[in-house]
């Protein structure tokens, strides 16, 4: 049963995002402002994430996708890369008990063939276990590159026509968005990113073509209920048109586009 008791007052319970995507972002500056080393806001960061996910379950948003490490993390030292991916391994052996408690269903999106067995095989487990929840999806991003995603569709799209499996003009967007690795869910309808970083780095690329973009300077480890509440109400606040005149009265099918209006400037 879902608790809307710690909802803030001026949330619309109804008009909640059904998809929220996450760039966590700014870990290492945190640690830096502190003194410690990078790997301290990345287990920082982790906490965050945690209460993330109860926020989620708590107002009712049913998915979630976190961008944890990118195609192109492999560039960092390789410290920075064993450790975070001996922190993954890590948290989802530790917190598997209570994301089975709380009703969340783990999915993993990237290219997953690179990554460690032992972790792998963490991933296999908590999805797994989890596939049955239905409070909150949660979707983590690991080795995820949305070029490479998109790419690696072409090459299968391709290979299916000329095996005559396929005719060209079968393509569409539909059938390229069902080839995603997020295929799932719904496209998010809101994109955050923190610590005042202004650029998707290669995240949902084809996903976010409509998602509203939310970025704040709050460095991911301090980005908490409050943080996520002011996201939200900045959502609320959007006008989401996709292409028609007004969100809020939208076209009926059929009916012809109103005359655009020359703007007096
Ligand atoms: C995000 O924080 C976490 C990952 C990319 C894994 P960063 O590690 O990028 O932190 P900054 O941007 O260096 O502060
Ligand atoms: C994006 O953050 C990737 C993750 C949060 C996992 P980065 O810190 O890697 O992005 P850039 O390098 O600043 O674009
Ligand atoms: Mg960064």
């Amino acid at each position: 049963m879902l608790r809307f008791s710690s909802l803030p007052a001026p949330l619309d319970l109804h008009c909640l995002p059904q998809h929220v995507a996450v760039i966590m972002d700014g870990n290492g500056r945190w640690a830096t402002e502190r003194g410690l080393p990078r790997a301290a806001g990345h287990r920082q960061g982790a906490k965050a994430l945690k209460e993330l996910v109860r926020c989620c379950k708590d107002w009712g948003i049913p998915a979630l996708t976190v961008y944890a490490f990118s195609t192109e993390n492999w560039r960092r030292p390789t410290e920075e890369v064993d450790f975070l991916l001996l922190l993954f391994e890590r948290l989802l052996r530790q917190e598997l008990a209570e994301m089975q408690q709380s009703g969340v269903k783990l999915s993993f999106v990237g290219d997953l063939s690179a990554l460690p067995p032992a972790l792998r095989q963490e991933m296999q487990r908590s999805h797994n276990a989890t596939l049955h929840n239905q409070q909150v999806h949660l979707t983590v991003a690991i080795n995820y590159g949305s070029r490479a995603e998109i790419t690696q569709i072409c090459r299968q799209l391709a290979e299916q026509a000329q095996q005559g499996r396929l005719n060209p003009a079968e393509i569409t967007e539909e059938l390229l968005s069902e080839c995603l690795n997020t295929t799932s869910l719904p496209h998010p309808d809101l994109l955050i990113r923190t610590s005042g970083e202004m650029r998707l780095s290669n995240f949902l690329l084809w996903q976010l073509a409509y998602a509203e973009l939310y970025f704040t300077r709050i460095l991911w480890p301090d980005f908490d209920r409050a943080a996520f509440y002011e996201a939200l109400v900045s959502y609320q606040r959007r006008d989401r048109r996709f292409g028609q005149v007004s969100a809020s009265q939208p076209r009926v099918a059929g009916q012809p586009i109103p005359a655009l209006v020359s703007a007096d400037r």
